[in-house]
């Protein structure tokens, strides 16, 4: 069994952060992404990884993962030279795959789970299709499933005008090499790409067996910034575990489950878990609320923060309180309106500012 990553994309819903970055590297807890899906797929027992890049983003992500072996296992890059879909990116992995069976991971989707079960499960079975399934409130976003009462997959269709049902196929997917077969007999969608969706509808058109799991635990795909900052929060709530490693000096309070690392200073100040603080950060007469996330070298000075994350070596002095922000790196917020009630800023493109 091989796996293919897909690393690439545009993340035009997560501008600006994703003006000078992956989406897949935008951190949640702390963590890229993009390294929740590749420990999953390491838990599974892989070790043979294509890394699907953009010729845009593809250097930062190489510059991330490397060779693999951090993780023990070999990572391969493979440019997708234009954004043609998710079909297409197997098509251009073609030699990679061979003939082998193998998982797909949309490397901005997020699951409270391990994936050895679902591998297990295709195994046993050897169906030409394993997918996932997670009922969303939203189905007309995603791919959407069409399943017979005994769970039989009957029809996929992308972005449906009228979902069939709330049904939201996973970013997860794992394939015989049949599909190959499957992507040379479809044609581009309106949005002019090779749809996975309408490549497993077509081996159903063959009559291949696909089989789908419906999961019953949370998934996020990540993009959007509430999204983040929901999948922030569940990772936080979930999987954090609390190490203070940093220095807390004895008017600060801990409460909850905090992680704080090396190098990082709290003075005078209240942190409310779960909270994750990087390395090398100042937190100063501060409060820093549940569900933050807050990166290195950042500086917090009389300021509150809650429900947010704030990227490395990123300012926020005298900021009575900020609530549900996603904060990018390098990035400087301070209050200046005791003696002149005037907003004084300088944001990228498709910045978003409550005051
Ligand atoms: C893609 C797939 C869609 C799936 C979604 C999951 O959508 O086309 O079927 O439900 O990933 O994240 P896209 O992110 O390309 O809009």
């Amino acid at each position: 069994m091989k796996a293919i990553i897909l690393s690439g994309g545009k993340g035009t819903r997560l501008r600006p952060l994703t003006y000078s970055g992956a989406k897949q590297l935008v951190p949640v807890a702390n963590k890229p992404i993009l390294f929740y899906c590749i420990e999953n797929i390491v838990e599974a027992g892989i070790k043979d990884v294509g890394m699907i890049i953009s010729p845009e983003t593809g250097q930062e992500i190489k510059d991330a993962t490397g060779d693999g072996s951090r993780w023990g296992i070999n990572i391969q890059y493979i440019t997708q030279d234009v954004p043609g879909g998710l079909a297409h990116a197997i098509k251009t992995a073609r030699d990679f795959l061979a003939d082998s069976a193998f998982v797909m991971y949309l490397g901005d989707n997020l699951i409270g789970t391990g994936i050895d079960k679902f591998i297990d499960e295709f195994k046993r079975n050897m169906p030409e299709a394993l997918i996932l399934l997670k009922e969303v409130d939203n189905p007309k976003q995603f791919g959407v499933a069409d399943v017979s009462p005994e769970g039989r997959v009957l029809r996929l269709i992308e972005k449906p005008e009228v979902p069939p049902s709330n049904l939201a196929l996973v970013g997860i997917y794992i394939f015989s090499p049949k599909i190959h077969e499957a992507i040379e007999r479809i044609k581009p969608s309106t949005r002019g790409e090779l749809e996975i969706t309408d490549a497993i509808q077509e081996l159903i058109n063959m009559g291949c067996s696909v089989e789908s799991f419906v999961l019953d635990m949370w998934w996020l795909d990540t993009g959007k910034k509430d999204d983040m900052l929901t999948a922030n929060a569940i990772v936080l709530d979930k999987w954090l575990k609390g190490n203070i490693n940093g220095q807390v000096d004895n008017t600060s309070r801990i409460l909850g489950r905090v992680a704080v690392g090396k190098g990082s200073v709290i003075k005078e100040s209240t942190i409310r878990g779960p909270v994750v603080i990087g390395e090398n950060t100042v937190i100063e007469n501060s409060f820093i609320g549940p569900h933050t996330s807050i990166g290195n070298k950042v500086n917090i000075i009389r300021s509150s923060v809650e429900h947010s994350v704030i990227m490395d070596e990123s300012e926020l002095r005298n900021i009575e309180r900020l609530e549900e922000s996603l904060v990018g790196r390098r990035v400087k917020i301070t209050e200046n309106r005791k003696t002149h009630k005037a907003l004084r800023l300088m944001l990228g493109d498709d910045s978003v500012v409550e005051v």
